[in-house]
Formats: C-alpha cells, structure tokens, sequence
C-alpha cells in the first residue's frame, strides 16, 4: 500500500490527519502483544521479529502465485478480494490492509465495498500486505485483462523499475562499508520507467514499515526528490508506479479503507464497540467497511460514520491520476540488516 507525498517532509501534509503513533493511546486494554508502539520497537532486536518478517513475507509471494491464478476479465473484485483474503488466513497470516485492487487510472487504494459489482477489467493493480504480529510483507503487481500492447507496457516499465531499485539497493548495502540515500532510488526508478517512455508517479512512494505501522517515515520515493535520507537498517516496501499520464495522482472518491488515530470517548455504545473491535483486531494497521460488516452487520457503517465524525479514524482517499491516464504498479518489501538485503515478498 503506498505512501502519498505532498511535498512535505512526510507526505501527510495538506489537512491530511496526521496518523502517528503519538495519536494512540497505547493504554491498558490493547492486547499485551500489540503495544509496542513507541519508537524504540525497531526491527532486528530479537530473532522473533525476523522469524515474522520472513514468514509474512513467504506467505505473501505464496498468495502472489494464488491471487495471479484467479484474476480473469470479469471475476468480481469482491470475489478478488475476499479470496486473496482468505488465503492469507489459511496460510496462517492477516491482512495487513484491505487488499487494494485499482484499475486503470486508479492508482491505489481502491477496494471493494461489501456490495461493490465492479469486475475485473482493463490494467488491474493487485497490492497486498500480509502481516505476522504487526510485521508486514507488503507486495503488489498489475495484470493486463484487456489485451493492450500499452497495458503491457506500462506494466514492464514498473516491473523494471522495482527490479532496477532492488538491484541497485542489493549492491550497494549488501557488502561492508555500503550506503544509498532514498533520492538516488528514486532516481534509479525514474530513470529506468523513463527509459520505457513512460512517467514515474511523483506524489506516491513507497515507505519503511515497523511493528503495527505500515508507514514508519522514511519514504522511498520514485522520483530524485532531492532529499536524500540515507537507507538504515530496516523494512521497506519498494512500489514504482508508471502511468502514461502526467505523473501526478489527487484524491479520488473515499475509498472505505479507514486507520485508527485516536481512542477518545464516544457516546454511541455501537461506536464503542466497532472501536474496541478495531484496536483489539487491527491496532494502528488499515481495515475497511467490508471486514466490520462480516463481523456486526451493516450497523458498522453507522459505527464507522460516528468514528469519522468524531476523529477517531481516518478515511483514506482513493488516489487517481490527474490526467485519467493508465498507471501500473509493481512492489516488493525488503529486509536491510548489516550488508545483507532480502526481499522478503519474492515468488518462489
Ligand atoms: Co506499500
């Protein structure tokens, strides 16, 4: 799932709610399990973390191979949606955010409601996170299902540029002494998807992620944004999208996918409940109507609209591209640990 840039340092400017930890009151009734929110729960302090880094990541380039053998033009998206869902259950991980399936000049964020009918058409971006105890493994690709020599295009041109930036970040940081700044990634990605005569998408990057936290900071953008933080030890999602347009996304329609970024109190005892729900089963990582209404029933959408209001979740936007041109987009995590990359989210 991507990050969107505003020009500010992270990319939550422009009256976008900020969803940092700090909004969280990590207090007494999340499960034990789920409050190491603070900063200093980095990655790579105990075997565990690593163990769940690679399993979630293994479980994710298994649900890849599953998720491309199912999409076929026509198939339902929420047929999608729950289906690759499902998968990631019974291999024994969760979704890490509602699986994002975008056609077209959608770039992200677009999921199926509980009732959506839209088929699966035109250039489908498939993006998916699968997370053992708040670690993420979050990959995407993009099918052509109409046929189109473009499609197709765009498709190698995001393909070659996440290949380009893993490639590059593999021999730069995978020996002694190495080092890369986030701005010549997003060089190496802009080059490359250029290269094909297309555009990188400048506003949407890709992100380190950390324990419940999807998006941690650092931005990797897909541009030379000329900021240029050095790559530490850490999980990253390396996500390049291409477009044949102007390389600009905006906010499109809500798109149902919401986070949580406060537990202040609420009236309404339907709230209440869809809140402690929501923290007891997603903590600060994304969720979507759709999984509340499996679990109360259409009510939740009223317990939803009464969390908005009062600011305890934040709705994302779906993001589409300005001049309703086509985008693909391609996506794989990463592992850094001393002179050794991984990428976590590889099919086997
Ligand atoms: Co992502």
């Amino acid at each position: 799932m991507t990050e969107k840039q505003y020009g500010g340092s992270t990319g939550r400017g422009n009256g976008e709610k900020a969803v940092t930890t700090q909004n969280l009151d990590t207090s007494k009734s999340l499960p034990k399990q789920k409050t190491q929110k603070d900063s200093s729960q980095k990655l790579g302090t105990s075997k565990t973390d690593k163990d769940e880094i690679i399993q979630a990541g293994k479980i994710a380039s298994q649900v890849r191979v599953f998720a491309k053998s199912i999409i076929k033009t026509g198939t339902p998206l929420l047929e999608i949606a729950n289906a690759i869902e499902d998968r990631i259950l019974e291999l024994g991980g969760n979704p890490a955010f509602p699986v994002n399936l975008s056609i077209d000049n959608i770039a992200a964020h677009y999921t199926p409601s509980h009732e959506d009918e839209t088929l699966a058409k035109g250039l489908l971006k498939v993006d998916f996170g699968v997370h053992i105890d708040g670690w993420t493994a979050d990959t995407a690709f993009s099918v052509d299902l109409e046929n189109s020599e473009e499609n197709k295009k765009l498709i190698k041109a995001s393909e070659e540029g996440l290949n380009a930036a893993l490639e590059l970040i593999q021999s730069r940081l995978g020996r002694a002494g190495g080092a890369i700044s986030t701005s010549e990634i997003g060089a190496e990605i802009s080059k490359t998807i250029e290269s094909h005569g297309f555009s990188p998408v400048i506003n949407l990057s890709g992100h380190g992620m950390n324990q419940y936290e999807l998006h941690s900071g650092t931005s990797i953008p897909n541009i030379n944004d000329g900021r240029g933080t050095e790559l530490s030890d850490g999980l990253y999602a390396v996500e390049p999208f291409a477009t044949n347009g102007s390389g600009r996304i905006r906010d499109g329609k809500p798109s149902e996918i919401y986070e949580l970024i406060s537990e202040k109190n609420l009236r309404s005892p339907i709230a209440r409940e869809v809140l402690n729900f929501i923290k007891q089963e997603y903590d600060a990582l994304p969720f979507c109507s759709r999984w509340l209404i499996k679990k109360f029933g259409t009510k939740a959408l009223f317990g939803l609209k009464q969390l908005e209001e009062n600011g305890n979740i934040h709705q994302f936007s779906q993001l589409v591209e300005i001049a309703g041109s086509k985008v693909s987009q391609a996506e794989h995590t990463i592992l850094i640990e001393k002179e050794k990359v991984t990428v976590t989210t590889l099919e086997l």
